[in-house]
């Protein structure tokens, strides 16, 4: 591992009216069909908040000239350091883009091992291999369903050079046993931070406790720079290091220090982040009062509904409830009832990643039973801003008349 690498470790808006429309690209497996509920409309399972305030934004860079990356993304990045309290905040063009520098900045290679979760999005784990080093899984916690400290710990192995933790639907990872283990082993902390924007573990912000965190601003999560990342680091050298990874590994211009990218954030994406950043407080907020009062109106069996840890401000990038296995109509039966009735359901994920075919080498005979339920079971709602409280009875009783 580099000295980069082992250094610097430490520690209302107004709602939109709701509009029927369709949803594309959102990431997940989605309902296989979706008409107009009882209300007439469909309530989607993500939907970003744009309001004249981003359309205005954008129009001023356009109108500028400056397109490519110049003073909105120096701007953007001083305001989401700021706001995660972290000394730095390095902009880039997607949430892959930030983990994968992030573990080629470390020096993170070939021959190396870095733990990453069996249940999260794909690009946790294919960052680690774009690397060139092996992504090594461990199951979840049955509760959280984010990542198992006592499974992390069985996994190293003198090759483990960093531990992936996902904050997975907008709570933390248990920081505090993961910290521990990564201190005592010598190994990079590297928060994936992608549903996470604003949610704190202990009072303290995601982002600001590994190595690195690493967010994305894809359109579904919580705030959107349309496609963006970033990532966050207290480490100077690691933050030099990926200005130059993004930006063809130059440090000044048209000296070229290392084999870069054009991993660059536009201004027009900046301007956009900016925005919204502002209102993501307010964004989240409504994302919990919306899981309030989905939690208050659940159907009381069939179903496990979400858990949050004491220590976690959870900020309900998803709201993922448990079908009783073996249990009623079945999930696929399920999510198109639902959709019939005007809701849009999605599977985050359904396959656990030993089980991807591109990963499936990689499992070496492992067993992952908490994961492999999961994927089995695991149902997301709408949760999103723009669900009202009166859309969550909705969802909750037509869920009822259903499992
Ligand atoms: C957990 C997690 N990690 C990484 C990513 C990758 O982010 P992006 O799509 O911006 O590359 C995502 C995006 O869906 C994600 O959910």
């Amino acid at each position: 591992m580099t000295s980069v690498a082992r250094s610097g470790r430490r520690r209302a808006e107004s709602r939109p009216p709701m509009r029927s429309h369709r949803i594309r690209g959102f990431r997940g497996a989605g309902s296989p069909v979706v008409s107009k509920g009882d209300a007439g409309r469909t309530i989607p399972i993500a939907r970003p908040v744009i309001g004249q305030e981003e359309i205005d934004a954008v129009r001023e860079v356009l109108t500028s000239g400056m397109l490519a990356s110049g003073r909105y993304v120096k701007q953007f990045e001083r305001e989401f350091a700021q706001y995660c309290g972290t000394n730095h905040a390095v902009a880039m063009n997607s949430g892959t883009a930030a983990l994968f520098s992030t573990l080629y900045a470390l020096g993170i290679a070939q021959g190396d091992e870095v733990i990453v979760p069996d249940f999260t999005f794909v690009a946790t784990a294919s960052s680690v291999r774009m690397a060139g080093a092996t992504p090594v899984f461990a199951d979840i916690d049955e509760k959280s369903y984010n990542i198992q400290p006592e499974a992390v710990l069985e996994q190293i192995t003198p090759r483990t050079k960093a531990v992936i933790g996902v904050h997975l639907y907008g709570q933390p990872f248990d920081v505090g046993a993961l910290s521990e283990i990564c201190d005592d082993h010598g190994l990079a902390l590297i928060e994936d931070c992608a549903q996470a924007h604003g949610a704190r573990y202990e009072g303290r912000m995601a982002g600001s406790f590994g190595t690195a965190g690493c967010f994305s601003f894809y359109p579904t999560k919580n705030m959107t720079t349309s496609e963006g990342g970033m990532v966050t680091t207290d480490d100077t050298r690691l933050a030099t290091q990926l200005r130059k990874i993004i930006d063809h590994g130059q440090g000044i211009k048209y000296r070229h220090d290392l084999i870069g990218f054009n991993f660059r954030m536009t201004n027009i994406e900046a301007a956009i982040g900016s925005v919204q950043l502002g209102k993501l407080d307010a964004m989240n907020e409504r994302r919990r009062k919306n899981a309030v009062c989905l939690l208050q109106h659940l159907p009381a069996a069939g179903i496990v509904p979400p858990y949050c840890a004491p220590q976690s401000h959870h900020v309900y990038h998803q709201f993922v409830i448990r079908l009783d296995e073996g249990n009623g109509i079945g999930r696929e039966a399920c999510m198109h009832a639902l959709g019939e009735r005007g809701i849009q359901t999605a599977i985050h994920y359904p396959l656990p990643l030993h089980r991807q075919p591109v990963f499936a080498h990689a499992a070496n005979g492992a067993r992952f039973p908490v994961s492999d339920a999961c994927a089995r079971s695991v149902l997301s709602l709408p949760v999103h801003p723009s669900v009202s409280g009166q859309d969550c009875r909705y969802i909750c009783a037509r869920l009822g008349e259903v499992v």
